[in-house]
């Protein structure tokens, strides 16, 4: 019974941490697009920012991170053998990578806070695509276990979910173009009429 039960909170903290890193890096894109606006609304927004970031990381990424390991644990304190798995091995290499990432994100949030962070935020929304590849291995590994099948539709399914990033990156860089292009007519027009 303990078994199910570090399985069950192990999914919870799983959830609760994703939410946590992808909702992070989505505020580091408004932090950083909040410096080409211009002050006082820049020097309000990057406050503002820099207390959901910090918030956001201490109440619900890094409980949701501990929770996920601490469980882990669990499982495997209550099922020893299951350390022989292949399967869990590259689990654990996958994992070990989500965890550098994770404090990488500290590491970001600590550099915008103290302004000292030139990424942009197209790089913030290329970033966002990392935690979901992993957690597309990771997934795929825990389920399938050893019987991970390699074959044709494993790379569809791969290719798809990259594909799909991929397109979310582009519609982006076009919304942003056009609001762009739009802001420059704005300013023509504005120019012309004076
Ligand atoms: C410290 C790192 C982790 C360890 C040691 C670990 C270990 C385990 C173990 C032993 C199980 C039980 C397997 C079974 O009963 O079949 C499990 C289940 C699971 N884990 Fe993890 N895990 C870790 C992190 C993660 C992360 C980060 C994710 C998600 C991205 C994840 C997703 C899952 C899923 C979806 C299951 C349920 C699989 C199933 O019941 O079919 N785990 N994990």
């Amino acid at each position: 019974m303990a078994y199910y039960w570090f399985k069950a909170f192990h999914l919870i903290g799983v959830v609760v941490w994703f939410a946590g890193l992808f909702y992070l890096v989505r505020l580091f894109v408004y932090h950083a697009e909040a410096k080409l606006e211009p002050e006082p609304a820049q020097s309000i927004l990057k406050k503002q920012y820099e207390l959901m970031e910090k918030r956001l990381y201490g109440i619900i990424t890094t409980p949701g991170m501990i929770v996920t390991v601490a469980c882990a644990i669990g499982l495997i304190s209550t099922e020893p053998g299951i350390m022989k798995a292949g399967w869990l091995h590259i689990k654990l290499t996958m994992v070990a990578i989500l965890i550098g990432y994770h404090f990488f994100c500290q590491r970001i949030m600590n550099q915008l806070a103290k302004d000292e962070c030139n990424w942009t935020g197209q790089q913030f929304r290329a970033l966002n695509e990392a935690p979901t590849v992993l957690l597309v291995i990771i997934v795929l590994l825990a389920v399938f276990k050893n019987s991970l099948p390699l074959d044709i539709t494993t790379w569809v399914i791969f290719a798809l979910v990259v594909a799909m990033a991929a397109s979310i990156q582009l519609y982006a860089k076009k919304r942003r173009q056009d609001k762009e292009k739009l802001a420059q007519s704005q300013e023509l027009a504005s120019t012309g009429a004076e």
